[in-house]
């Protein structure tokens, strides 16, 4: 929960500016009751299923852990998430790898570690997984990841169900990679996935998308095909401007109708940024004030390297004042220290007059936030904060100038 008590913006029980003076800036702060909160309504929502948070949004451990401990999967793209998800602690049964471009490292990882399932998305990984299965003697547990052509309606850069973007395969293909997973003695058919893209605000693409999964599940069962996993994806929208947004209860519901006819079928999904978004900020001092004859500025201590999301996909993110001041407002753009004009947080946006020193806060920022950034302009990554009630705990150290030259010879 991070919201004004007094006039003061609070992360639970402790003021923003005491979390900047105790741990500098930038700083990434987040609030566990926010997350746990978000975690449960999930659950209720969609009682049964297996939620698979998917790390990228926030893969810190201590972040990751929360949900762990209270049943999540993961859901993980790389070697290096699923190294984290281990040492999280998720066990290997509720992990899920997904990602088009898995290399057989990788995929041997995945399958010695006796994950629940790899989401292949071409014939030729099948047959990679296919040859790492058999080199070690262990067959693998396929889902296949469908392309079912399908308008999200999202940023182009995060829309993943069209016939033109790089994921999952089209209707046919699945048949055929199914169909030779269950006749291959080292590959195990184990579910349908579909994942359409992130940040979507509609039922309706989520529908269209069940729809044709269905298809697909009714033609296997003719060829005596069964699915135990019916994995549905993340995507799951949340409101960064105050507009309305998916409602979780109808999504689960309009997802079970279309599971309807495979009542032995489990439902599983892989949301992100839907409970990690609205649990963090961004705490960030303003340096400078200046204007042009076009345009006021406010440069701050965060550039596009701590939060790329606004030069990235144009993103907006509510950017407030940790002491909220009444009255008159001023338009002005916020921006980094980072030598490019894309590097901005928010643009010509009404904030109450600034002075150097005062404290910013950029609000929605938990998910794709410090797990996007960077170090562009030799700029150590900032710290990551978590905190309980009155309690605040260090869950990442602030980056120090050793940290960016240390794997450099
Ligand atoms: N499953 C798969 C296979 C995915 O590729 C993703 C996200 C998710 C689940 C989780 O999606 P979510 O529930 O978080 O929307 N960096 C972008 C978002 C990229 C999403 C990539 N894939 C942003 O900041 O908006």
């Amino acid at each position: 929960m991070i919201r004004y008590k007094n006039d003061r913006l609070a992360v639970e029980d402790v003021s923003a500016e005491a979390l900047a003076r105790r741990f500098g800036t930038p700083l990434y702060v987040y609030s566990q009751a926010e997350i746990l909160a978000r975690y449960a309504a999930l659950r209720k929502a969609f009682a049964g299923a297996l939620i698979c948070y998917a790390l990228k949004a926030n893969s810190n451990r201590a972040v990751c852990g929360l949900l762990r401990a209270r049943g999540a999967g993961a859901d993980i793209v790389s070697g290096g998430e699923l190294a984290r998800a281990l040492a999280c602690g998720f066990p290997a049964s509720r992990i899920v790898f997904s990602g088009v471009g898995k290399t057989e490292e990788e995929l041997s990882s995945g399958l010695k570690a006796g994950v629940l399932t790899f989401n292949v998305e071409s014939f030729e990984e099948l047959r990679a997984l296919e040859k790492v299965a058999r080199r070690l003697r262990r067959p693998a547990p396929v889902s296949v990841r469908l392309n079912p052509d399908v308008d999200a309606g999202t940023h182009p850069h995060i829309t993943t169900g069209r016939a033109d973007n790089k994921f999952g395969v089209e209707e046919g293909e699945a048949l055929a990679m199914f169909e030779r997973a269950d006749q291959s003695p080292w590959l195990r058919v184990k579910g349908l996935q579909f994942h359409i893209g992130s940040q979507i605000e509609t039922l309706a693409p989520y529908a269209r998308a069940a729809a044709s999964a269905a298809r697909l599940v009714a033609r296997l069962e003719e060829k005596g095909i069964k699915l135990e996993l019916l994995d549905f994806g993340g995507g799951f929208g949340v409101s960064y401007r105050g507009e309305k947004t998916l409602e979780v209860g109808a999504l689960a519901r309009t997802l079970r109708k279309a599971l309807a006819p495979w009542p032995q079928a489990r439902l599983l999904i892989e949301p992100g940024r839907w409970l990690v978004a609205d649990a963090g900020a961004l705490l960030t001092r303003v340096l400078y004030k200046k204007t042009t004859s076009r345009r006021r500025f406010v440069v701050v201590d965060a550039g596009m390297n701590d939060l790329a999301r606004p030069a990235l996909y144009g993103a907006w993110h509510p950017v407030v004042a940790a002491r909220r001041r009444r009255g008159k407002t001023m338009k002005a753009d916020v921006v980094g220290p980072i030598c490019e004009t894309g590097d901005y947080l928010a643009r010509q946006r009404a904030l109450p007059p600034l002075e150097a020193g005062d404290l910013l806060a950029v609000l929605k920022a938990g998910a794709y936030g410090f797990s996007m950034s960077s170090q562009y302009n030799s700029r150590p990554r900032a710290a990551e904060v978590l905190v309980a009630g009155r309690k605040a705990r260090l869950i990442r150290r602030r980056e120090t100038i050793e940290d960016l030259v240390r794997a450099e010879r």
